[in-house]
């Protein structure tokens, strides 16, 4: 059977979701009409947030189609997909940057799909051209700072943090992580190459320590003062705020 993926970034709402996924069933009926009876739609997804089950759990009580869910970090599956080629019984991928999308659609994995109901609600920016991914939810790569030590009116850009006045007080993850990779992809877009690496050494020059750990990491960083500013997704503030351990709650808060 020629299978190709579809491949979404998973995000927002539930009626959303449902739809492209109901729209994949049909696709998997259509090829397969023996499996009429007990209709199923894979998915192969690197999230794994209780937000998640119940969205598969709302769609399989409005369609009766089940989800199975095959977990795993986003490059394992896009290697698995590229692994079992032709065979794979994948019909989603949902994974977290759209880094992540492009990449698995370099590699040839991916398939365009149609839908109207995502062409209604997801703006073209946020899809890709040829139709092999579409954003779900969208999140945003923020700066934090130190309350104690920053008045938020000297924050503007990423592109003032490499300003002198941030000498020695930034911290960042390293730029082998995705989400700095989609971000300087973003000034490139945006502001040409030539800028957007002037802008990656003006960044690197201000640095408080090389760069290292993840972005929870970097909000410790800052509430212990290695650092004044760092670069993180804004999700992480919401988990560490609500965080069971104490230590990273009081980091965000500072
Ligand atoms: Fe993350």
């Amino acid at each position: 059977m020629n299978k190709k993926i579809k491949l979404l970034s998973l995000t927002s709402a539930l009626l959303l979701s449902a739809s492209i996924f109901a729209g994949c069933a049909k696709t998997a009926e259509e090829k397969a009409p023996a499996q009429q009876k007990e209709q199923v739609v894979n998915v192969y997804s690197d999230r794994h947030y209780d937000t998640d089950k119940k969205l598969y759990e709302e769609f399989t009580k409005k369609t009766g189609i089940k989800v199975n869910v095959v977990e795993g970090k986003s490059d394992e599956l896009i290697e698995r997909l590229a692994r079992e080629g032709k065979d794979t019984q994948a019909d989603v991928l949902i994974t977290a940057d759209a880094g992540r999308l492009h990449k698995a659609k370099e590699e040839g994995l991916l398939q365009s799909f149609n839908s109207e109901i995502v062409n209604k609600n997801i703006p073209q920016s946020l899809r890709d051209k040829d139709n092999t991914w579409t954003a779900l939810t969208v999140r945003a790569r923020v700066i934090v700072y130190a309350k104690d030590r920053v008045n938020p009116s000297e924050l503007s850009t990423y592109e003032a943090l490499t300003d002198a006045k941030w000498k020695g007080r930034v911290l960042t993850r390293s730029s082998t992580n995705i989400y700095n990779q989609s971000l300087l992809a973003s000034m490139i877009e945006i502001n040409g190459e030539e800028k957007a690496k002037e802008w990656a050494k003006g960044l690197v020059q201000n640095f408080a320590r090389d760069p290292q750990g993840n972005d929870r990491d970097q909000v410790k960083a800052v509430a212990a003062g290695v650092g004044d500013v760092a670069i993180v997704n804004t999700y992480y503030i919401g988990k560490m705020l609500n965080s069971q351990d104490q230590e990273e709650v009081n980091a965000a808060k500072k």
